[in-house]
Order: structure tokens, then sequence, then C-alpha cells
């Protein structure tokens, strides 16, 4: 059975763009493969420096997978720091990556321009995480499109770790849905916790209409005939509609007649009811943080056996084991 494994970071609230870049794939793998999903609180703290809000978002992230279907009985899920190990593959793995395979990460420069400051941690954060991906002995990690590179680079270190020590690292897939494979946010670029223009997945209603108004169009009038494959808005609107509601839309942009604020508001009105039964699983958790934590430290013991078989493998190899 193959091994599926990916993570997110608490680095914020989650978004209908991780929703369907990655968690909705996530959910789907529990059925057929062995599930390992895990919230990325060491990799959320190459950008986040405050210890209240980065237990808060862990918990809440936690809190979303759980609320969203992820089943804790037909796969493991936990907190990375609570599998230290990681961290030690992640040094081990630094010995092996060379400085220009980081230079080349889109990930890092896009930041940088964007005006974060470049700590150590993420310039190599694709080590952690390859180390992540690893440590697991992970066939296929489903992501989005952002993360292609990530996972190329998770191969490259394999490849050369493998070259010198022999077949130790079993080479990754990335498994990457081509319809939701960016998913935009409010203002049209890729949706993301750190570019302020998400739609959250369990923001209230209010919030939601606020967001869902804002949604940048181009100014064509209400009659005139609209293009739905250069609208923002459509692509929203596809992730919530079903096939028949979904060709009838496009007739209507193609017409003329409907105006952008009626899709808006038509948008509104499916993602509410998308998420309800969903925000009904959330509530449950939220008066019972102690499952919850329970849940992630089962989770965390069954991850820290899987990766004890593989770094004591690494630390043979490497000669850190006597
Ligand atoms: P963010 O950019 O919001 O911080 P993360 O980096 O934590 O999101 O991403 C978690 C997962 O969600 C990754 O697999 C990522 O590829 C996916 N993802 C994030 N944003 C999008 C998006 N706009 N469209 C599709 N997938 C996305
Ligand atoms: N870098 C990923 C992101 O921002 C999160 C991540 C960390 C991850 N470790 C991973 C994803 C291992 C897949 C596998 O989305």
């Amino acid at each position: 059975m193959a091994r599926v494994l990916s993570g997110i970071q608490p680095s914020g609230a989650l978004h209908i763009g991780n929703y369907f870049g990655m968690m909705k794939q996530m959910i789907g793998f529990q059925e057929s493969s062995e599930l390992f999903c895990f919230i990325v609180n060491y990799h959320a703290m190459t950008s986040l420096h405050d210890g209240d809000e980065l237990r808060k978002n862990t918990i809440e992230a936690a809190i979303d997978f759980l609320a969203l279907g992820l089943d804790p009985k037909r796969s493991i899920f936990w907190i990375q720091s609570d599998v230290p190990e990681v961290a030690e593959l992640s040094w081990i793995l630094s010995c092996h990556t060379s400085l220009g395979l980081l230079e080349r990460s889109h990930s890092y420069k896009d930041k940088l321009a964007r005006g974060l400051a470049a700590n150590t941690g993420l310039f190599t954060y694709p080590v952690l995480m390859a180390a992540d991906i690893l440590l697991y002995v992970s066939n296929i990690v489903p992501v989005g499109k952002d993360q292609k590179q990530h996972i190329e680079i998770t191969r490259d270190i394999a490849g050369s770790f493998n070259n010198t020590y022999g077949d130790i690292f079993v080479m990754p897939e990335g498994a990457i849905s081509e319809e939701t494979a960016v998913i935009p946010g409010i203002d049209g670029q890729k949706m993301s916790k750190s570019y302020d223009n998400a739609i959250n997945i369990f923001d209230d209603e209010k919030t939601l209409k606020k967001k869902i108004m804002k949604i940048v169009t181009d100014s064509t009038p209400v009659e005139e005939p609209k293009d739905p494959d250069k609208c923002n808005l459509f692509s929203i609107y596809k992730l919530f509609a079903t096939e028949s509601m979904l060709s009838d839309m496009k007739d209507r942009y193609l017409k003329g007649g409907t105006g952008y604020g009626q899709v808006k508001k038509e948008l509104l009105d499916l993602l509410i009811e998308y998420f309800k039964p969903y925000r009904e699983n959330r509530r449950q958790f939220e008066t019972d943080h102690g499952e919850v934590y329970r849940i992630l430290k089962e989770g965390a013991d069954k991850a820290r056996s899987a990766a004890s078989v593989t770094l004591k493998r690494v630390k043979d190899a490497v000669g850190l084991n006597y």
C-alpha cells in the first residue's frame, strides 16, 4: 500500500486554497492509502515569531483538519515537533545539500521579494521538508503547485545521499491535481495566508460576505458578455458548483445580463452550504481540545516509531552510530 504524506504550516487560518489544493486530496487518500498528515510547526517558525500565536494556530489547524474529515483511526496525524528526530535528519541532509540548490528555490526568492526577513531557517526550509518526506518513507506527497519545486529538491537531496551511501531513501513523487493546482485569492494572485488575500474555510458569514464582495473583477457592465476563462471570480465559483450549475453560469457569462455582484451572492450561498456540515464538526472539536491533543499525541507515538527505523539506518550509514 502506498504511503501518502503531507503537511501544512500553522502560520495563520487555513483557507480554501489550502483545502482544494491539498487538504481535500489528503483526506481522500485515507480510503486507499497509508496516510501520514502533520502540522508543520517547525516550518511556521521561519515566519512566525510569537509563541502564543504559534500554539494557537497549531491547535486550530489540527481542529480544521479533523473537522474537514481527517479520520485519526485511518491515518497518522501529529504535530511535526513532537517527533524531533526530523530536526536531526535535517542536519544530516543539510550536509548533503549544495548551496546552489537552495539558492534556486522560487519560494525563497518570492518571500525575499515580498520583504520577509531572510533568516537561515527560511533558506534551509526545503531541507527540513526533505527530512519530513524521507524520514517517513513517503511514496506520494499531495501538494499545491507552489510546492512542486520543494519535492524536486527532496528528490535531488535523496539522490545525492543515496549516491554516497547506497539505497537508503525511497524516491517520493508529488501529487498535484491540475484543476486545483493554484487557487486564486480575492486579488487574483495565488491565495496565501501571508498575502492578505485569503478566504478562510471557517471565517464567519459576515467576514465571508465581505471578502467575497471584494473579489477583484474587470469592469464589464452587467448587460455585456463576459469571459469566464479570464475571470478570477469564476475560478473560485467553479470550486463549489456542480457540473450543471457551472455550465449554466458559463452561459450566463457569455450571454451577458448577469453582473459580478449577482455571481458573488450565489458564490457566497454555495460556499456557506458547502462547509456547513464541517462547521458543525468543528464546534465539537473546539469544545474538547483535550481530545484533539490526545489524538495528536497518539499520532506522534506512531510517527516516532516509523521515524526511528529510518534514522537508525541513516546514522548507521553515515557513521554516527558506533
Ligand atoms: P500558504 O501559502 O497559505 O501559507 P501553505 O504553504 O501552508 O499555504 O500550504 C499548505 C498546502 O496548501 C500546500 O500543499 C500548498 O501547495 C497548498 N496551497 C496553498 N495555497 C494554495 C493555493 N492558492 N492553491 C492551491 N494550493 C495551495
Ligand atoms: N512546505 C509545505 C508548505 O508550505 C509544508 C510542508 C512541510 C510539507 N513539510 C512537508 C508538505 C512535507 C509536504 C510534505 O505547504
